[in-house]
């Protein structure tokens, strides 16, 4: 069947969720499950999640920033305080972190992640690549250096971009692409201008994992909510793999699970 064309039906309906069936998205080894709101989508990704921290002795996890992953961050802390679940196996990598930005700066990827986060559960070791550095090429091999003597990343947590982008891997990024210096889109800088009070105050380059190092993980989970992703998540999973469109790239993993609210995958409903 042509990638381009949607063809898409229910597989199976358990509670309130969809996995829905589709010969492409098999081929690929590519799930994808809408639910009706983001809490019960992060409940079901929260409910793998923790599989796999009581499976193991240690567990390195690959992690997102931004508004998508809020409502999991919420769930996984609410199971620490109230569960006693326990993260001390966990060691964690974030994607990527804004240039300039010093760990204490409120906008900090590194300041996002203590307080939704690290400051909040017991995890062994979070690692961000750094936001103020000497030599950019140095840092972001050091990053692939801690990546790789941790054992590689064995799960791994994504949004996308309103551009496509995984990561900071804005379109034009190739496929074997690994951590690296990156300017930022107008898009992505623009998508940033709220939280940072304005566009002037939005950093224009960033550090960031590339989409090589990202598709080194084991096992990735991308979340998308909302209407305002339904296209380009759509664009992603259904049109053929490109560097202008990064997410593209996660049809060729093999090893995929995209979890969304009706507003991101009810396209795929219908
Ligand atoms: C964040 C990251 C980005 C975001 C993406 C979506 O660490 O790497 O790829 O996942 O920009 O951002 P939100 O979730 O704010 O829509």
């Amino acid at each position: 069947m042509a990638k381009n064309v949607l063809e898409i039906g229910y597989r199976e309906i358990i509670l309130s969720k969809v996995i829905c069936d589709s010969e492409v998205l098999d081929e690929a080894g590519l799930t994808l499950e809408v639910y009706p709101s983001r809490e019960e989508a992060c409940r079901a990704v929260a409910d793998e999640l923790v599989a796999e921290i009581r499976d193991r002795r240690e567990l390195v996890l690959g992690l997102a920033t931004g508004s998508t992953p809020l409502p999991f961050y919420r769930e996984l802390v609410r199971r620490r305080q109230e569960e006693g679940l326990s993260f001390q196996g966990v060691v964690g990598f974030n994607l990527d972190e804004y240039e300039g930005l010093s760990p204490e700066h409120p906008e900090s990827y590194y300041s996002f992640m203590q307080k939704h986060f690290y400051g909040q559960v017991d995890a062994r070791a979070g690692h961000l690549p750094p936001g103020i550095y000497q030599n950019a090429a140095q840092a972001c091999a050091e990053y692939e250096t801690k990546i790789r003597e941790a054992g590689g990343i064995d799960w791994q947590l994504l949004g996308i971009g309103g551009n496509g982008h995984i990561a900071f891997n804005e379109p034009g990024s190739a496929r074997d692409s690994r951590t690296r210096r990156i300017e930022l889109d107008e898009r992505t800088r623009l998508d940033a201008a709220r939280t940072f009070g304005g566009l002037a105050h939005v950093p224009r380059a960033a550090l960031t994992m590339g989409v090589g190092t990202v598709l080194e993980a084991r096992r990735i989970v991308l979340m998308a909510w909302g209407e305002g992703k339904s296209e380009i998540l759509h664009r992603a999973l259904l049109e053929r793999e490109t560097a202008d469109l990064p997410a593209s790239f996660l049809q060729s993993h093999g090893n995929v699970r995209i979890v969304t609210d009706m507003g991101a995958g009810g396209w795929a409903l219908s």
